[in-house]
C-alpha cells in the first residue's frame, strides 16, 4: 500500500459543487463537545481582569508603535490570556447561551487550547500551566523539582497553543482539519496583538519539533487523558526579549490534572489521524528567508477612520453573520486594511510570524468608493508577482491600482457577486459584503515539507484576523469563511497547475446585527481589577 499523501487529504477534504467533503451528515447534539477544556485536580491561579486599563491604541499598535513594556508577572499575563484567548461575551437566545472569545472559531468550537509555560515571576510559580478562559484561570499542570531545567525562562516566557480536532470534526467531519489550522492561525495572532498591546512582542518558535512540544506541554501523557480527548501540539510563542529565545526547557518531572472528557461518543475520522501524522513537524535548524518589507513608518495610506484602544477593538472583534447589501467603504480605508496584511517587522502580528510570506489575497470588490466592481489580485511579496501571473488565466489585465507602492492589480472588471456567493457555499455573506477574498497560497511548499500545510493554514488565519481587527477599526465587519467550493476558485482565477491552492475566505462589509441574541459581559464574577493602577 502507498504511503499515505498530504494531497490525499487536501484533495478528499475539499468541498465540491455537486458533493461536500464527507461530514458526519447530522449533527449529533448529545455528544456535542464540551465548550471548554479543564484538567481536573490541577492547582488553579485565578486571574484579575485587567485589559480594561490599558492606554495603548490599536492605530498605534498596527503602525508598530508600542507602549514601553510591562513587567511580566501575575498581572500582566493575565491581561495578555483575557485579550487573547479569553471569553469576550455571553451570547444568549431562546435559553441558550454561549461564549464568545477573542479568538473566532470555525461554528464557535475552538478547539484551540492555551498554555503558559513560565519560569518563577511575581505572583506566578514556575511551571506549565493551561489557561481555563471560560474561568479565566490557570490550571497548573506541570512543576520542575530543579531550577536549572527551566533556563532560559527568566527573560520571557511561552505560550503554547495545541488543538483538539474531535471539537471541530464533531460538526465538519473530514474537512475540520484545515479548521483547527486556520484557528490555530487567528489564535496566533490573537497572541501576537494582545502582547504588542503590553508593549511586547511575541514570536512563533520555529525550531521545536511537535513531540518536543508535546511533552513540554504534558500532551504525550496516557494517564492524564484517560478516556479524554487528546490534544495535539501546534506551536510555541517566545514572549520576552527579542533574540533571547530559550532553548526548550526540559518536561517537568512532576504533573497533576485530569483532562475532562469532553463527548461521550466520538466518531473516528481516518484521515485527520492519517494527515496529522503526515504533517508532524520534525525539529527544524534553518528559519526560511522572509523577504524583507518596508519599516513601519513608510505607512502608504492614512490608518483606520476610528481611533479605539486596542483592547476595544480586540474584544468587540465579532463574525458578521449578514451584511445590509448597499454600504460601500471608502478607497482609502480599502487600501489601509490590505496594506494591514503586509508584513512589517515591527508591526503585530507580522512580527510574531517567522516564515516566508506564502499567501495572497485574491479580492471580489463588490462595494469600494472610486474602484471598479471586479476581481483584484494583492500580491504580497513582489517575488509572487511572476509565479502567480504565470500559474493564473493568461489574459488577465495586471493593471496597477490604488496608492504608489501598494500590490494590487485589477485582474477584470466584473460583478462577481453571484460568483463569490456561490463559491462560497453559496452563503450571503460573500456577496453582501464590501468585498470577499480567497488567501491563495503557495501549495507546492507543503508538497516538498508536509509540515507547512499547517503552517499555510496559520498564516491564513493570521492573515483572517488582521482583517477582522481591520474591519472593527474601519468601522465594519468581517466574517471568516472556511467553508468554499476550492476548485471553484481555482478555476475562476484560471489557476493551471496545483502549485498554489486557495486555503481560506473571508468577507468584510456592513454588518446586520440579530437583535434576537442577548449579549451578557464576559466575566461576570467578581474580581481584582488588578492592578489599581492604570496600565501605560
Ligand atoms: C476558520 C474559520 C472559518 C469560518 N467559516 C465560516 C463560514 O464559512 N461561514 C460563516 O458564516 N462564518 C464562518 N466563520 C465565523 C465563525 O462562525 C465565528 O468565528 C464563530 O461563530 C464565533 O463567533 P465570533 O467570530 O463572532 O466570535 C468562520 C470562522 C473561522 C475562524
Amino acid at each position: 500500500m502507498r504511503p499515505y499523501r498530504l494531497s490525499d487529504y487536501h484533495e478528499r477534504s475539499k468541498h465540491r459543487l455537486n458533493r461536500y467533503a464527507p461530514g458526519p451528515g447530522w449533527l449529533d447534539w448529545a455528544n456535542q463537545p464540551e465548550a471548554f477544556r479543564s484538567f481536573e485536580g490541577a492547582a488553579r491561579i485565578e486571574l484579575p481582569l485587567g485589559a480594561d486599563l490599558l492606554a495603548a491604541r490599536y492605530n498605534d499598535l498596527r503602525r508598530g508603535t508600542l507602549q514601553p513594556p510591562q513587567p511580566i508577572g501575575l498581572d500582566s499575563i493575565a491581561i495578555l490570556l483575557e485579550l487573547s484567548l479569553g471569553v469576550s461575551a455571553w451570547k444568549s437566545y431562546g435559553g441558550a447561551s454561549w461564549a464568545l472569545r477573542c479568538n473566532p472559531s470555525s461554528g464557535n468550537l475552538h478547539p484551540t487550547e492555551g498554555y503558559l509555560v513560565a519560569g518563577q515571576m511575581p505572583g506566578i510559580d514556575a511551571g506549565i500551566y493551561h489557561y481555563h478562559s471560560r474561568d479565566h484561570a490557570l490550571e497548573r499542570r506541570g512543576a520542575w523539582l530543579a531550577s536549572a531545567s527551566r533556563s532560559g525562562l527568566d527573560r520571557g516566557f511561552l505560550v503554547g497553543l495545541t488543538s483538539i480536532h474531535w471539537r471541530e470534526a464533531w460538526k465538519y467531519g473530514m474537512r475540520a482539519f484545515r479548521y483547527c489550522q486556520h484557528d490555530c492561525g487567528h489564535a496566533i495572532a490573537a497572541v501576537a496583538y494582545a502582547a504588542a498591546a503590553l508593549g511586547w512582542r511575541a514570536r512563533v518558535l520555529v525550531w521545536p519539533a511537535d513531540a518536543e512540544i508535546a511533552a513540554l506541554l504534558g500532551l504525550n501523557r496516557d494517564e492524564d487523558f484517560a478516556g479524554a480527548e487528546r490534544e495535539a501540539p501546534e506551536c510555541l510563542i517566545w514572549i520576552g526579549s527579542p533574540g533571547a529565545e530559550p532553548a526548550i526547557p526540559a518536561p517537568p518531572e512532576h504533573w497533576s490534572g485530569a483532562a475532562n472528557r469532553l463527548s461521550s461518543k466520538h466518531v473516528g475520522w481516518e484521515d485527520i489521524e492519517r494527515v496529522a501524522q503526515c504533517t508532524e513537524k520534525p525539529g527544524t535548524e534553518a528559519i526560511a528567508a522572509r523577504s524583507i518589507a518596508p519599516p513601519a513608518s513608510e505607512q502608504l495610506v492614512a490608518g483606520p477612520r476610528l481611533d479605539l484602544s486596542a483592547a476595544r477593538v480586540i474584544r468587540q472583534r465579532r463574525s458578521a453573520q449578514a451584511f445590509d447589501g448597499e454600504t460601500s467603504i471608502g478607497d482609502e480605508a480599502f487600501y489601509a486594511m490590505l496594506e494591514a496584511t503586509l508584513v512589517r517587522d515591527g508591526t503585530p502580528p507580522w512580527c510574531a510570524w517567522p516564515y516566508a510570506i506564502e499567501a495572497h489575497p485574491m479580492l471580489f470588490v463588490h462595494r469600494v468608493e472610486g474602484l471598479e466592481p471586479g476581481l483584484y489580485a494583492f500580491v504580497r511579496d513582489p517575488q509572487a508577482l511572476e509565479p502567480l501571473r504565470a500559474a493564473l488565466r493568461s489574459d488577465w489585465l495586471w493593471q496597477r491600482v490604488g496608492p504608489d507602492g501598494l500590490p494590487l492589480y485589477l485582474l477584470l472588471a466584473y460583478d462577481l457577486r453571484d460568483a463569490a456567493r456561490a463559491i462560497c457555499c453559496h452563503q450571503d455573506i460573500a456577496a453582501d459584503s464590501c468585498f470577499a477574498l480567497g488567501m491563495l497560497a503557495r501549495f507546492e511548499r507543503a508538497r516538498a515539507e508536509p509540515w507547512r500545510y499547517r503552517a499555510l493554514h496559520w498564516e491564513c488565519g493570521i492573515l483572517g484576523q488582521v482583517l477582522y481587527l481591520e474591519a472593527e477599526a474601519a468601522g465594519i465587519r468581517g466574517t471568516g469563511i472556511g467553508c468554499f467550493f476550492d476548485d471553484e476558485m481555482h478555476a475562476l482565477l484560471g489557476l493551471q497547475g496545483n502549485a498554489w491552492q486557495s486555503l481560506y475566505h473571508f468577507t468584510a462589509g456592513n454588518a446586520l446585527e440579530d437583535v434576537r441574541l442577548t449579549s451578557l459581559p464576559a466575566y461576570a464574577f467578581e474580581r481584582p481589577r488588578s492592578p489599581a493602577r492604570n496600565i501605560r
